[in-house]
């Protein structure tokens, strides 16, 4: 066979998903299973009940995307999982398994940074996706979810330099704490953007800390926490009545916040790097306004935006059984595939470790 393909294993957070992919970015299938319910009345991931959930759906949909793909044990060159970062319980369960597997079918096991499979997911290709021919690094890319907001240079493959970060809560879960404080359902991003559709965005005044605009010039780290302090403050003075009668405008004015720290930082990311492809990924790369304020500046600017299908923006196994196969194209197939909440300190480089850049 002239390609690699490899069983690719997601069980970082609260999707469970399983991929075969080849090292060409063709994506044979995914199956996930999503525990949106199961969390739902807590408004965030109960790391207990994730970890639980993974272990009864991990091996069933492993089953159902062999019979899906018809694709055999003998077909696969490698497994990779998911091992870094994460939550413990949730990692452990993907990194079992897929230890497991490897040993009965003799193949290699190859541990993923999860981030790393967000970065090169605008490279996975399908009957209805593949991005752009030219699609190649250097690029931008904003990556942003439940759990992480971080800003990169994608070099090369293989080779990151982390330009900024939250230094408080993630893109995400700014959303999602703010739909808890209105009683929306989770994940609250999906619902506030649904809501905002209907809502003004000039209705309230919300902060955007960090921000150029905020006085804070070129950096490249995020802020959310008083953005969301300031509508908790504002929500608390309200009557239940006065709530529900701002709820659109509330939403509306709340993801315009998020919305402009986000192309804030693009925009200076730009400026300082100039690279001309930018990337969106993660979760809340989903958000409708988001998307369009981000076409109209990329339209603006003369870039290339490039933001992958949602199926392969939000936790999915399909980018990491991309990366998985790069790596195993590369022959780094690593030994300890231990899991770890963190990235490991060689993942990412820092910007400061980029001379000229
Ligand atoms: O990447 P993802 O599926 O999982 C994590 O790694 O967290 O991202 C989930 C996050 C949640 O915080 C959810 O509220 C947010 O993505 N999200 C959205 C939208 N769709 C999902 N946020 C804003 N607007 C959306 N349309
Ligand atoms: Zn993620």
């Amino acid at each position: 066979m002239s390609f690699l393909r490899v069983l690719a294993i997601e069980t970082s957070c609260d999707d469970t998903s399983v991929a075969f992919v080849r090292d060409d970015g063709w994506v044979d299938g995914v199956v996930s299973a999503n525990q949106d319910l199961a969390h739902s009345p807590f408004g965030g991931v109960v790391p207990e009940i994730a970890s639980r959930n993974h272990t009864l759906t991990i091996l069933p949909l492993i089953e159902t995307l062999i019979q899906k793909t018809g694709i055999k044990w003998a077909d696969i060159n490698s497994i990779a999982v998911t091992n870094r970062p994460g939550l413990m319980g949730s990692l452990m369960v993907g990194v079992v398994t897929a230890q497991t597997l490897a040993s009965a079918h003799k193949l290699p096991v190859i541990g993923v940074n999860h981030l790393e499979g967000h970065l090169l997911a605008p490279f996975l290709k399908d009957a209805e996706y593949a991005p752009p021919e030219t699609f190649e690094a250097p690029y931008l890319a904003l990556a942003i979810s439940g759990g992480h907001t971080q800003i990169y240079d994608v070099a090369e493959v293989g080779e990151y330099f982390i330009l900024g970060k939250t230094i408080d809560d993630a893109a995400g879960e700014a959303f999602d704490k703010f739909a808890k404080m209105l009683g929306l359902p989770f994940p609250g991003g999906v619902f506030v953007d649904r809501e905002a559709k209907k809502g003004n965005t000039k209705s309230f005044e919300f902060p955007r800390p960090l921000t150029r605009q905020a006085g804070y010039g070129d950096s490249l780290d995020f802020s959310f926490s008083g953005l969301k302090t300031a509508a908790l403050r504002l929500i608390e003075k309200m009557s239940l009545e006065e709530r529900v009668a701002a709820q659109a405008d509330l939403c509306a004015s709340y993801q315009e916040a998020i919305v402009d720290i986000l192309l804030s930082k693009l925009d200076t990311a730009y400026k300082l790097y100039g690279h001309k492809r930018v990337v969106l990924t993660g979760g809340v790369s989903a958000n409708s306004r988001l998307r369009e304020k981000a076409s109209g500046w990329a339209k603006k600017k003369g870039i290339d935006l490039i933001v992958p299908p949602i199926r392969y923006c939000t936790d999915n196994a399909a980018m990491i059984g991309f990366v998985g196969a790069q790596k195993l194209k590369a022959g780094l197939v690593n030994k300890n595939i231990a899991p770890s909440p963190s990235s490991f300190a060689d993942d990412f480089k820092s910007a400061d470790n980029q001379g000229g850049r």
